[in-house]
């Protein structure tokens, strides 16, 4: 039989449609938008805007927010008009079901495994770091890094990682909650979200009387500027390149900062435990992008106000830990908002490992509910209707990244699995408006084709800027990938055996 089997449109309805024997439908709009503001607002945000900054952007990466907000919106557009017309858990594993069949939506659940499993392990590492920090450093480098890393420390000792446990702790924590149910988790996340806006806020709001024109003035790196050698000699920035300065580097910079929007597609795979799937999915999507947005550009403009942009490629100032830098160092009369921030930083991060978690067992459902997956990862908690077992293994799947891979490696396979599905979405929205023009779109996708189209080459554009490395490693997943469909899932898809 095909290979490009498609699901028929009815059944995939009818099956989001029986909340009887399936996932409780509890989630209003507001918690959406939290839901989605929960998966956004991380990593991206509280580490990426100063290293797009620092190496690329200058003070102009509030224009870098802006170009990857635009590339994210056409994509978030598309996602919207999908998850209001199949309100169903499988995200953009589902719609390409529907439209390029089942091989192809088997290649996105299989990419879409990199954006949410590794997306948790990458920041759950970034947790750990930033725990470690608050403890002073109490924790030994051993027990917090993984086996591929090493440093030799001031007195020549070579530390090399074991495992890290902290990572592993999170993730427990978070994968006990979210078996515990849907609504406690969004209910976790509310708190969580409000915690970190406010102090998002708070920052945006002192630190605008800390603003020095100066430091906004060029607002981009300018041709010429040198670059920048640590005390041995070895250069850690440097600005020749076409994406290293001037509107070049505002492109360079929105390729930084896009891990930041990663997660207002989190949203679609909680379609099916929707109150009201068709008004309130383009809501979520979009109103979470938005407020995130303009966050972003506001807290991008204060911090390099704050804060001169060079001081963030420099390991004695900035570079790390970059908000608390800039608040203790110039904020003076607010040293407490730096604690305050480290500890709404390590809150964030957890919300966001949440959604991801949550989004990838939600995937891991749908797929397994097609036969594609085994039967395990479909059952749900006779008293909390969680896919607990799908859960469990997640957590055992994403914790062993999260102990023993470094936090680039697991960051960057996050977002190639985010822009492969963001493409696939984008193509499918345009094909099934061709092949199914009449089917009621609660919510529609405007200037079709033109959105898709701008959705697929903004987003193609940035898997092939992605590092050489990156591509190798994520092509490898992929077939890997097609071995386990063609030795299992395809064998057991229960839409072939019907
Ligand atoms: N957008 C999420 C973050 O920045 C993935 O942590």
């Amino acid at each position: 039989m095909s290979l490009f089997v498609k699901k028929p449109l009815g059944q995939l309805l009818a099956q989001a449609a029986d909340s009887e024997k399936g996932l409780k439908r509890t989630l209003g709009a507001g918690n959406l938008i939290a839901l989605g503001i929960g998966a956004i607002i991380g990593a991206g945000l509280f580490v990426r805007t100063a290293a797009a900054a620092g190496q690329a952007a200058g003070p102009g990466v509030t224009l870098s927010f802006i170009v990857a907000a635009v590339g994210c919106a056409f994509a978030g557009l598309c996602y919207a008009e999908f998850a209001s017309m199949i309100p169903i858990a499988g995200s953009a594993y589902a719609y390409s079901y529907v439209t390029m069949g089942e091989l192809v939506a088997w290649i996105i659940g299989w990419a879409l495994i990199m954006e949410y499993a590794l997306g948790a392990a990458t920041v759950s590492i970034a947790w750990s770091e930033y725990l470690n920090k608050l403890l002073g450093g109490a924790i030994p480098y051993e027990w917090c890094h993984s086996p591929f890393e090493s440093f030799t420390d001031s007195t020549g000792v070579l530390h090399s990682g074991i495992m890290n446990a902290p990572a592993l702790v999170i993730l427990l924590l978070l994968t006990l909650l979210l078996i515990k149910g849907t609504q406690e988790s969004a209910f976790v996340n509310a708190i969580i979200v409000f915690i970190k806006v406010a102090i998002v806020l708070l920052f945006i709001a002192l630190g605008w009387q800390y603003i020095k024109p100066e430091n906004h003035t060029p607002y981009l790196i300018p041709e010429g500027t040198p670059a920048v050698v640590d005390q041995g000699g070895k250069v850690i920035a440097e600005y020749t390149g076409f994406f290293k300065h001037g509107w070049g580097g505002i492109l360079g910079g929105a390729a930084i900062v896009f891990f930041a929007f990663i997660g207002f597609d989190a949203v679609s795979t909680a379609a099916q435990e929707a109150k009201n799937p068709k008004r309130d999915m383009p809501i979520g999507i979009l109103g979470s992008l938005l407020v995130c947005t303009i966050l972003y550009i506001l807290f991008g403009h204060v911090l390099t106000g704050v804060a001169n942009w060079k001081d963030f490629v420099d390991p004695e100032k900035g570079r790390e830990a970059s908000v608390a830098y800039a608040i203790s160092q110039y904020m003076t009369d607010y040293g407490w908002l730096a604690t305050a921030v480290t500890v709404a930083i390590l809150a964030g991060f957890s919300s966001v490992i949440l959604v991801m978690l949550m989004g990838q067992s939600r995937i891991f459902y749908t797929m397994s509910n097609d036969g594609l997956i085994p039967k395990a990862f479909g059952e749900l908690h006779p008293k909390f209707k969680t896919p607990y077992k799908a859960n469990w293994i997640l957590f055992v799947f994403v914790g062993l990244f999260a102990a023993f891979v470094p936090g680039h490696v697991a960051g960057d396979l996050t977002s190639f699995g985010t822009l492969f599905a963001f493409v696939l979405v984008s193509a499918g929205v345009w094909i099934l408006r061709k092949k199914e023009p009449n089917i009621e779109r609660p919510f529609k996708t405007p200037l079709v084709p033109i959105v898709p189209i701008l959705g697929i080459v903004i987003c193609a554009g940035m898997i092939v800027a992605l590092d050489a490395q990156t591509l190798k490693v994520a092509l490898a997943w992929m077939a890997l990938g097609l071995v386990v469909y063609f030795a299992y899932s395809r064998r057991h898809s229960k839409l072939k055996k019907n």
